[in-house]
C-alpha cells in the first residue's frame, strides 16, 4: 500500500525540457497544468495522501520529481540525477523527505555516481536498478551499498536503448509486469507475468499500480484492455503534454 505521494507543479520553463522527440512540438504550458491537476486527482481517488510541492522555474524537467529520488519502506534515496540540466533538482526535494524520513534512513548518491529514479523499480523488498545514460555504474554501486543497509536488495539491469527502466517496465504487483520493448525478453524479468505492450502503444508501459489501481495514460487502447483483463480497475490520465518531453505517469510522482 502507498499512503504518500509527492508531486511537484510544473514550471512555464516546461516547454523547454529535454526532449527526445521534438517532432511532438512543444508542450502548452496551461494544458499541461490541466493535466497535472487532474493526475494528482486520480492519485487521491487511490486512496494516497498527496504533498504537492511547489514548481521550480530554473528547473524545466522539475515536475518530473521521481528522478530526485527513490523512497523506499525502509529507507529514502536522494538522487544524484545524470543529465546535467538536472543536477542541482535533487537539493530541493530533501527537505520534504525530512517530512517522512529520519536523517538516520536518508541516503545520498553522490559524485562521481549518478542515478535518477526513474531507473529504479521496486518489486517487493528488491529493487531493479538500469544502468542508463542517466544512472552510470558508481551510481548502481552506491544504491545497492544503500540498498543493503537497510534490509533491501537490488540487481543491475544493464539498458540499451530506452532513458529510463520504467519507461519501458511497470511492475503491478501480484507478479505482473508490464513489459514493451527491450524488456519483452530479458532474462532478468523471466519469472513474471508478463503483459505485453505492443510497439505501437510503448510509451504506454510506463503506467503506476497505486492500491490496487492502475493509472494509464489516455490514448492506449489496447494496453488498457489488456490491464483490465488482468483483473485491475484502470484510471486514464491525459499525459500527452509531459509525453513531448519523455515524461509519462512514473515520473510524475513519489509514491510511498
Ligand atoms: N525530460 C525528462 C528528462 O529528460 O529527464
Amino acid at each position: 500500500m502507498f499512503h504518500h505521494v509527492l508531486v511537484r507543479r510544473p514550471c512555464p520553463a516546461v516547454c523547454e525540457g529535454i526532449t527526445s522527440a521534438p517532432e511532438l512540438g512543444r508542450p502548452d504550458y496551461e494544458k499541461a497544468l490541466r493535466q497535472h491537476d487532474a493526475y494528482i486527482e486520480a492519485l487521491r481517488r487511490c486512496g494516497v495522501e498527496v504533498t504537492v510541492l511547489d514548481a521550480l522555474p530554473e528547473f524545466p524537467d522539475s515536475c518530473f520529481v521521481e528522478d530526485t529520488a527513490v523512497l523506499t519502506p525502509n529507507c529514502a534515496i536522494i538522487s544524484n540525477p545524470g543529465a546535467p540540466s538536472r543536477q542541482k533538482e535533487s537539493a530541493y526535494i530533501v527537505d520534504a523527505v525530512k517530512r517522512f524520513y529520519p536523517d538516520s534512513r536518508i541516503e545520498y548518491i553522490t559524485a562521481p555516481g549518478t542515478m535518477e529514479g526513474g531507473d529504479v523499480m521496486m518489486v517487493g523488498n528488491h529493487f531493479y536498478i538500469g544502468l542508463s545514460a542517466r544512472t552510470n555504474e558508481e551510481g548502481c554501486r552506491q544504491f545497492l551499498a544503500a540498498l543493503e543497509k537497510h534490509g533491501h536488495t537490488g540487481s543491475v539491469v544493464p539498458l540499451e536503448k530506452v532513458l529510463h527502466l520504467k519507461t519501458g517496465l511497470a511492475y503491478l504487483e501480484d507478479n505482473n509486469l508490464l513489459v514493451a520493448g527491450e524488456f519483452c525478453d530479458k532474462e532478468e524479468f523471466a519469472r513474471f507475468n508478463k503483459i505485453e505492450i505492443s510497439p505501437g502503444e510503448s510509451y504506454s508501459a510506463n503506467c503506476i499500480w497505486v492500491n490496487g489501481t492502475v493509472l494509464v495514460p489516455a490514448g492506449y487502447p489496447a494496453a488498457k484492455a489488456a490491464i483490465e483483463k488482468a483483473g485491475y480497475p484502470v484510471i486514464e490520465v491525459d499525459t500527452s503534454e509531459f509525453r513531448k518531453i519523455d515524461g509519462g505517469l512514473s515520473c510524475l510522482s513519489l509514491r510511498f
